[in-house]
């Protein structure tokens, strides 16, 4: 997964049609094994991701002694071993660029009998993992990150889990739900409380497997020793990969797209009510609940976009979608204002630093601030940037092409492959001028 050498060219101009439905909610996927592997019976996935992210999230519980069918076309059966069913596994767990992967894990297997390490690529293996190991400690976990605080870690089993009462100091539904997992194995109450709403998939789907969450407010509680149940999961279009559509159809005029089967749960609209701020023709059509989620299709036509100042409180709800809004703000008229964002450092890469330098090397007029950025809208130039190895601003940046003067080329692409394989023929079929190439 080096991917060091995978560069993308995209033409410029030409705009976005037709009907598309992108890959899998990462999110959903990665927790669908989580779950499935723990419940008791057959746990039936459709719509799973099959990227490289959820990939590592499936290979880590088989590696654990989990007999997991497919992914067969986005079809994957797993039979579930039950709370104490996990087996140690023979290696370390490698789990690649996957964030989600480590810091659910952390908590999950906190409260098993083995001993495990884990791992990840060079991303992944410089990410802050204290936001887990800390709180997990005060549970009675022993998880142990290098000195910086950083992967790899190990986890000693056999612990004696306690139930804690933890207000997290940032707002992120990785640390939340890697202490709920952990307090599925505590004894007593586990309740997080977050400082604003997160994503609430692990919430939303321990109650789908039968195991009750008590919420009140902004606090989320479980008991520890139930026992979930098996159940059938539809996975829905994921909308932070959905947000490359509907940024490349907000910018280039003529554009008409519409987005099937996208999960819209109200802690992910985010950049939805952001894109409307700034003009954005959006609308979402055929609401409907898919399994305790709900789903919709969204159309985006082209627009005239303007600056505005980010409401801080869409931060949290729009966390992954600021590498295609900052492209957006780029084509926008007048200045956009992005604060309260220090989080957007610590992803798969520092996304204020790497967007501010591939937008400036395009000639747009962007400062980057410690927990945001100032962008100035104007024109877009061609020209070369580097992703930094993260698939989300590869991606941003090819639909940034269809506003440029010239070709955008974009190294180290290769992690696109971690959240949404298949991107380049589906955008190419929606008219994004793009090819990829190995340029080694
Ligand atoms: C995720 C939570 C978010 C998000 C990540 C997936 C999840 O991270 O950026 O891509 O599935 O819980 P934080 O909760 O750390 O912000």
């Amino acid at each position: 997964m080096s991917g060091s050498d995978l560069v993308f060219k995209v033409s410029p101009g030409g705009h976005l049609q037709g009907v598309v439905r992108v890959a899998g909610d990462k999110s959903i996927s990665h927790r669908s094994i989580m779950l499935g592997s723990l419940a008791n019976g057959v746990t039936e996935i459709s719509g799973f991701l099959e990227g490289d992210d959820s990939l590592a999230t499936l290979n880590a519980f088989r590696a654990m002694g989990v007999r997991i069918d497919g992914p067969q076309d986005g079809n994957v059966t797993v039979h579930g071993v039950g709370m104490h069913g996990l087996k140690a596994p023979a290696a370390p767990l490698d789990l690649g660029n996957s964030g989600t992967s480590m810091r659910l894990l952390a908590g999950l297997l906190a409260g098993q009998a083995f001993d495990v390490e884990m791992m990840g690529d060079s991303s992944l293996n410089s990410r802050p993992m204290r936001r887990v190991s800390v709180p997990l400690s005060e549970m009675g976990a022993v998880v142990e990150g290098t000195e910086a605080g950083t992967p790899p870690l190990k986890i000693k089993g056999g612990q004696r889990l306690k139930g804690i009462s933890y207000e997290m100091p940032m707002a992120s539904a990785q640390v939340k739900s890697s202490l709920l997992l952990a307090g599925l194995y505590a004894d007593g109450e586990t309740c997080v409380t977050e400082p604003a709403p997160t994503r609430d998939h692990t919430e939303r789907m321990l109650q789908g497997f039968g195991y009750e969450v008590r919420v009140s407010g902004s606090t989320a509680c479980v008991s520890g020793g139930g026992a979930l149940r098996a159940t059938r999961i539809d996975v829905p279009a994921d909308i932070s990969s959905a947000t490359f559509f509907m940024v490349g159809a907000a910018i280039a005029p003529g554009s008409d797209v519409t987005l099937q089967h996208v999960g819209i749960n109200p802690t992910r609209i985010g950049v939805i009510n952001i894109l409307r701020q700034m003009g954005g023709d959006i609308e979402v059509q055929n609401e409907r609940i898919v399994g305790g989620e709900p789903v919709a299709d969204i159309r985006v036509r082209s627009s005239q976009l303007h600056g505005i100042q980010i409401p801080e409180e869409q931060v949290p709800l729009a966390i992954d979608e600021f590498p295609a809004l900052f492209v957006a703000a780029a084509c926008a008229e007048g200045e956009t204002l992005l604060t309260g964002a220090e989080e957007l450092r610590v992803k798969e890469s520092d996304r204020i630093q790497v967007m501010a330098d591939g937008l400036v090397a395009l000639g747009v007029d962007a400062t980057p601030t410690a927990d945001g950025m100032v962008i100035r809208g104007g024109e877009i130039n061609g020209g070369s940037v580097d992703s930094g190895g993260d698939h989300r601003i590869a991606m941003s940046f090819a639909m940034a092409a269809l506003r440029a003067t010239g070709e955008i080329k974009i190294s180290d692409c290769a992690n696109v492959n971690t959240s949404f394989p298949g991107f380049v023929p589906l955008a190419r079929d929606a008219g994004l001028q793009i090819s990829s190439q190995n340029d080694g």
